[in-house]
């Protein structure tokens, strides 16, 4: 955890100012803080109901009731006849989140959200992508070792009615990835719409690290997202969009509302997603118990991570082991956020399926070598602002700028700033596409345990210098951009050209 004492600094400041962001675990810091009276909090409070809230104070969560069975979503596994064809298609419908009624929705083949993308490492696969939409989309995979033409940023247009291939070589590890939208300037509303998915990357030892992997019964998939209904249960964007993060008070996972989830009595997956337009969740269980942690966003942690709590921000994945045979029938689990909210309820079912108890204490070889904290910094990023006035080294995103090239295979050091500003400055989840890099320092620190391991999305708090060993493997143009998806359309986003 980094110091609190930094970030309530800047929070009361914040606060006091009237000004509108702070630091990620702000919320949590600020319940932990011993120093802070209750009065304090009160005119914090009050200030942040004056319309100061921001994405990282954001508006609470409502508690899940648990009274809906959380959807799964369909694995997709590719079509018979061989060709390893994934056909996706982008559509609009609607769809039955409150009972009875019907809300406007997007979705990959389907109405709302999509479906998962299983892929084995060394296949060659093609994402045969439809857009039957009426605007124009981008088919993005997050975090994919892919070439540039492929990876779906803003240069990459599927037109209404269009179809496009997207053939290449999984060539990364296993990990839970995710695809989403990326048109220039529609990426925010699309993705809050219901357009996200997720890529399943399976390779050998996937099948022997004794990790539960049945999916759907001790393996789950949990893409979280806020929204904001209108009064006719209705998601409209552009009511509700806010330039330094649109958040909602009502969590969907997987698009379940007051989702609850049935469980054995044994070792579960909980694979973690945060695909929230901004919000950010520090999730912990409501006995204060441990659970491991053992992936990043890229793949497997060498060794499993003991944690009472783990934060995501927008665009972020773990994965998670709760050990649910601890626990019985009549005991109350949940999985909450930072400030007490019930996002998940757990029931807990007597019978066990046939997942494994025994997880092997080898899971990956991570490591960041000496060649690598030798490299001289070769990129410096400086993130700054917020609003409509964020930007990386002072500019703002031009699809006609190239901001860096590097050569393909490469290793280099990336050093990035988030600048504060007077009020203090805010989080921004900084995300490279094409490539899983290192962490190699935080402050000239070793990351914490939980961030040692293939990334593609770090949380940068206000003043944090993080240096990142970056590498692709593949040619082409690629995005880098703050993951707030406000802050990437108002332009904090760069062009790396891999040559
Ligand atoms: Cu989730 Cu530009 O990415
Ligand atoms: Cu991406
Ligand atoms: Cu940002």
């Amino acid at each position: 955890m980094k110091s609190s004492t930094k970030v309530i600094g800047i929070l009361l400041s914040a606060a006091l100012l009237g000004g509108c962001s702070v630091g990620k675990s702000e919320s949590h810091d600020m319940m932990d803080h011993q120093n802070m009276s209750e009065d304090e909090m009160h005119n914090m409070a009050g200030e942040m109901e004056n319309g100061h809230m921001s994405h990282t104070n954001p508006l609470a969560l409502n508690n899940s009731t648990g009274e809906n069975e959380l959807a799964i979503p369909p694995l997709l596994k590719p079509q018979d006849g061989g060709g390893n064809i994934y056909p996706i298609t982008a559509q609009s419908g609607q769809t039955e989140i409150f009972d009875g009624i019907q809300t406007k929705t997007l979705g990959y083949n389907g109405s709302f959200l999509g479906p998962v993308l299983q892929v084995n490492e060394g296949e060659e696969v093609t994402f045969r992508t439809k857009n039957e939409l009426d605007e124009t989309t981008t088919f993005h995979w997050h975090g994919l070792d892919i070439p540039g033409a492929g990876d779906g940023g803003p240069h990459n247009h599927v037109k209404p009615g269009e179809t496009k291939d997207v053939k290449f070589t999984v060539d990364q590890g296993a990990a839970t990835l995710w695809f989403h939208p990326h048109p220039e300037g529609a990426t925010a509303s699309q993705v809050y719409e219901g357009l996200a998915g997720l890529i399943y990357v399976e390779d050998q030892q996937t099948k022997t690290n004794g990790l539960p992997n049945d999916y759907g019964v001790n393996d789950f998939p949990l893409v979280f997202q806020d929204k904001q209904f209108d009064d006719n249960k209705q998601l409209n964007y552009q009511l509700v969009r806010n330039e330094d993060g649109t958040i909602g008070d009502t969590l969907l996972i997987n698009g379940t509302i007051n989702p609850r989830l049935t469980v054995g009595k044994e070792k579960v997956r909980l694979r973690l997603v945060n695909g929230s337009n901004a919000r950010n969740y520090t999730y912990r269980l409501n006995t204060g118990d441990t659970f491991q942690q053992i992936a990043t966003d890229g793949g497997f942690v060498n060794k499993p991570n003991d944690l009472q709590e783990i934060t995501l921000t927008p665009g972020e994945r773990a994965e998670i082991i709760v050990d649910f045979s601890k626990y019985d029938a009549a005991s109350d689990i949940a999985l909450l956020n930072e400030s007490g909210a019930i996002l998940l309820p757990f029931t807990i079912n007597e019978q066990k399926t046939n997942g494994s108890d025994e997880i092997a204490v080898n899971l990956n070889n991570y490591h960041v070598t000496d060649e690598e904290r030798n490299l001289p910094v070769t990129k410096k990023l400086e993130l700054f602002g917020m609003g409509r006035m964020v930007t990386i080294n002072n500019k703002q995103f031009d699809m006609n700028r190239i901001d860096f090239t590097q050569k393909q295979g490469d290793t280099e050091i990336w050093e990035i700033y988030n600048k504060p500003d007077m009020m203090g400055g805010m989080t921004h989840p900084f995300h490279i596409h094409g490539t899983q890099f290192k962490i190699v320092s935080i402050d000239g620190k070793e990351p914490p345990a939980s961030e040692q391991g293939w990334k593609d999305t770090i949380a940068i708090d206000a003043g944090e210098t993080f240096k990142l060993a970056v590498k692709f493997n593949n040619k082409g143009i690629y995005m880098f951009h703050c993951h707030i998806l406000e802050h990437e359309e108002n332009g904090m986003m760069g062009q790396v050209e891999v040559l």
